[in-house]
């Protein structure tokens, strides 16, 4: 058996256990609710709903590398907007990992040819940002750890710039923002940032002039 069709026999199995074990589970499916979005890192070691013990139609997931919120990314704004305009989610979860390998790759000097170089840059960004702080920590395991929570820090306060969120923020009192970052040595989330509607934002980056179905 090819590798591919094992997936598929597993997912008859799968499909078959959970009909048998509740009837009606996909037909409470045919609509989604969730109150969840999460932004996370692509990497196969962190799927989002097994780590959180939660199940299908809980989390409206995007994933990309060294999960990054990149204000000319259509894809990424695309659900932005779709969770919190039309889902109307109550939180959005930025969640990176311990031992990320975009992290690892924006710490080189390596050239990972264009489009590579120029997605990990972002991440160079946050380095440069953080750069006294990061340089102060002599470990470099301790140092990159750093970077991957700063990180997600920054991806965070990226969303807050958006006027998607501030727009939310303004007229729904919602959502709440959240920075954490997941151990792969021990399953665990370290939550190390949060921003909500009342959280104080740079004044440079806050729209004044927001109307409700702008
Ligand atoms: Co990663």
């Amino acid at each position: 058996m090819n590798a591919y069709e094992k997936l598929l026999s597993n997912n008859k199995s799968w499909a078959t256990k959970t009909v048998e074990a509740a009837p009606d589970y996909f037909r409470n499916l045919a609509i989604q609710n969730p109150e969840f979005l999460w932004i996370g890192c692509s990497d196969s070691r962190v799927p989002a709903n097994q780590i959180t013990g939660t199940h299908p139609g809980e989390i409206f997931v995007h994933r990309n590398i060294a999960n990054l919120v990149i204000h000319t990314d259509v894809n990424l704004l695309s659900v932005l907007e779709y969770a919190v305009v039309h889902l109307k989610v109550k939180h959005v979860i930025v969640c990176g990992h311990y031992g990320c390998g975009g992290i690892k790759a924006a710490m080189t000097n390596h050239d990972f040819k264009q489009v590579l170089n120029m997605w990990l840059r972002n991440i160079k960004d946050v380095y440069r940002l953080h750069r006294h702080e990061l340089e102060a920590i002599a470990d470099p395991g301790k140092r990159e750890d750093r970077l991957t929570e700063l990180n997600v820090q920054e991806q965070v306060l990226h969303l807050a710039k958006t006027s998607i969120i501030q727009r939310a923020w303004q007229f729904t009192q919602s959502p709440e923002l959240h920075g954490w970052v997941y151990g792969l040595s021990d399953g665990i989330l370290n939550p190390v940032f949060r921003l909500g509607p009342d959280s104080p934002l740079d004044s440079l980056y806050r729209y004044d002039d927001m109307k409700v179905d702008g």
